[in-house]
This record gives structure tokens, sequence and C-alpha cells, in this order.
């Protein structure tokens, strides 16, 4: 269980705010926001109970120092653009560049304070750099659920010092997780794309002990069908993992998880952008092509698994969706999970990387019940790990 705000006394309160404002950047502006935006209910919340809202973000990775390209300064504009009032900056996270423009604030006032990690405390979580921090305010919200696999002085250290709350882009994410893989409504059916099964094996491994069926697709399923005896010609292909493949098959059906690999597939014999597809069963993949998306039959029996579904949690593509016409499995999949979410039939939560890319080029990442735009952090989660970001804010 976690304090949330409504349970807070914000009025005149400094509110220290763990936002993740590592957001994409071209030129030296923000090219995607929708991290500033998930910060807003947050904020405005805050705003409204009459607190001095002092958000703290790290942007990039300049370990320690300070790297004038990785400056949060950038992100002032657009973030009190969106929220219709002005956002202060100070040029450093603690001290007096922070202690003084704190000072300045009035209730319902916002400032960003500089980048986090420009202080090489934050990453190694020093106690003292979090009870620097700790004194800039009366009480904690962490809003930031994608940065909350690491355990670092504002995410975990911090949280231990002054009375801590989630937020509530965090306490949504949250919900719409547990809704997913804490507590689902079964049937629930996973599905897991992306090329590497080497950065996905704990993942896999947790998921085949908890879901009834799991479909597993993009390259990582060539490594697959190869651990099951099949030719995948010059596909992408993590032979060496043979072994664990089969180690994961073996603990779905000890599971009772059923394992959805594809029946056919789309081939071709480079990987570019219209490439001439062709579509083969099984062991009929020629020397010099390539596995590049699920076909038509896999695609079909992925949908009818979706239909016997009522939960549905999806980290990765079914193919090279960046490349058409190796986009068509994984445009349809998602176009099925929207339409099944759409009538009610389907709790649908997706996340991590590739995801929302893919859900966006198939126009349904707004049609599913959940999208997080959280990366290292949904992997950890979906692998059964403890965020200690999480664990820190657990009354
Ligand atoms: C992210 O962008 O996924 C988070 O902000 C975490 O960033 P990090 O991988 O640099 O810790």
């Amino acid at each position: 269980m976690f304090r949330t705000l409504d349970q807070a006394d914000l009025s005149q309160k400094r509110a220290l705010v763990r936002v993740d404002f590592n957001v994409p950047m071209q030129d030296g502006a923000v090219s995607d926001d929708t991290r500033l935006r998930a910060a807003l209910p947050t904020i405005e919340k805050l705003r409204a109970g009459g607190a001095k809202v002092i958000l703290l973000a790290h942007f990039d990775r300049p370990k320690g120092k300070r790297v004038a390209s990785m400056s949060l300064a950038p992100i002032a504009g657009p973030l009190a653009a969106l929220l219709g009032v002005p956002v202060a900056f100070a040029d450093d996270c603690v001290g007096e560049p922070a202690e003084a423009a704190i000072a300045a604030m009035k209730a319902g006032d916002v400032l960003l304070l500089e980048n986090l990690r420009y202080h090489s405390g934050e990453e190694a979580n020093d106690p003292d750099f979090a009870k620097a921090l700790a004194r800039l305010g009366d009480l904690y919200v962490n809003d930031a659920f994608s940065a909350a696999h690491r355990a670092h002085a504002s995410t975990e250290g911090l949280a231990r010092l002054i009375p801590a709350y989630a937020g509530e882009a965090m306490r949504r994410e949250l919900d719409a997780l547990d809704k997913a893989l804490g507590k689902p409504e079964r049937p629930v059916l996973g599905i897991v794309g992306g090329s590497k099964v080497s950065t996905k094996l704990d993942l896999l491994k947790n998921l085949v002990t908890r879901l009834d069926r799991l479909a597993i697709g993009g390259g990582m399923a060539n490594t697959f069908l190869f651990a099951q005896g099949w030719d995948v010609g010059a596909s992408y292909c993590e032979k060496d993992l043979a072994d664990t493949a089969r180690e994961i098959m073996g603990l779905a059906a000890a599971s009772g998880c059923e394992l959805l690999l594809p029946i056919d597939i789309v081939v071709a014999e480079k990987m570019e952008p219209g490439a001439p597809a062709r579509t083969r069963a099984l062991g009929a993949v020629e020397p010099d092509e390539r596995i590049l998306d699920a076909g038509p039959q896999s695609v079909a029996r992925l949908i009818a698994a979706m239909e016997a579904s009522k939960t549905l949690i999806w980290n990765g593509p079914l193919g090279v969706f960046e490349m058409p016409p190796f986009d068509r499995a994984t445009v349809a999949a998602a176009k099925a999970a929207a339409r099944l979410t759409q009538s009610g039939a389907l709790v649908a939560v997706a996340g991590g990387g590739d995801t929302v890319s893919a859900l966006n080029h198939a126009g349904v990442a707004a049609d599913l019940t959940f999208v997080s735009t959280a990366g290292g952090a949904f992997l950890e989660w979906m692998e059964g790990k403890t965020l200690p970001g999480v664990a820190a804010l657990e009354a």
C-alpha cells in the first residue's frame, strides 16, 4: 500500500517531486513530450492543494559531472507551456542555488532543479546527497515509475528521509500493472517479441510461470524455432541459446503455460523496406532467406488467443515493424488488441522499449487499457523484480 497525495496536507508545503524528464530531444528541443504530460496531473494536484512544487529529474547519463548538453534547462519552457504557468529553473539541484530559488517560492509555484546526475551522489545513492535533497522539502512524491528500477538518491534514499507519497502517474501505472500481472483476470495472454532472447531470459522465465498462454514473436522466436529443430536459413538467431530456449519451453509445459510460437513465417532475402516478402511454412525457409515477420496463420491463431483471454500483457514487436511490409503481424495484432479492449472484452497493458513505437505505428496506442512509456523499469517489473523506487514508497 502506498501513501497517496489524497492523504497529505499540502498547504504551503515544499513538495519534492521526482519526475522522469529523460525525454527525446532533437536540436535542443523536446521531440516527444509524453513524459512531460505524464507529470501534469501530479503537479496540478499539488498546486491546487497550495504546495510549492519542486521538480527533481535526471537527463541522460552525465556520470557525476556538469555536461552542458545534458542540462534540464531546455525543459522548463515546454513544461511551462503545457502547465500554463511559469516554471522557474535553478542551475543546481542542491546547495545555495536550489535553496535560494526555493526560498523565493510562493504556494502554487513550480521550480525545476538542474540534472540530479551532475552529482555522483545521485547514482551512488549517497546518504549525504540524499540528506542534501531532503533539506529542500517537507514531503517527497515519486511520479517516475520509469526510473524506479534505479536505487538512486532521488528515487530511493530520499523516500526514506521525509514523508513519501506515490504521485498520480506512478499510481496509475502501478494499478495498471497490477491488473495485468499482479491480480489479472484469467485467462491471461502474454506477447513477448523483439530480437534477442538473451535480453529477456528472466522475463520469459517469470512469465511462463504466471501466464496461461505466451506468444513469442520477433527475432527471438527464431531461436525457439531453431531449438525445436527447424531450419531458420539466414535469419537472426541466437543458436548458442538453444538449450536455454528448450529450458524455457520445459518450464512452460511444467507450469501449464501454452507457448505460441509462429506456425508460419514471412521471409525475404534482404532486411530492407519493401523487400519482396514471401510467406513460408516452417521448414521451408531457403538458406539465403531471413525470417522477418510472423505469417498470417500465426496472426490468426494469436488473435483467436486474444479473443479467448481476459487480460493481455505485451512487450516487443512480432516482426521488423519499422520496415513495411514486415509490420503486418504487429499491426494486425495491435489492431485486434485495440478492438477487444474498446469492446470491453480485454484488459490490455503494453510497454517497454520498441513496444510504444510499434503501437503508435499501428495507430492504436490510445486504445489499449494502458501503455507504459517505461523501458528498463517495465522489463524489470515483468521479470518479477522488486523495483527499489516502488519498494521505498511502501508505507
Ligand atoms: C529511462 O529513460 O528509461 C529512465 O529515465 C531511466 O534512465 P536510465 O536508464 O539512464 O537510468
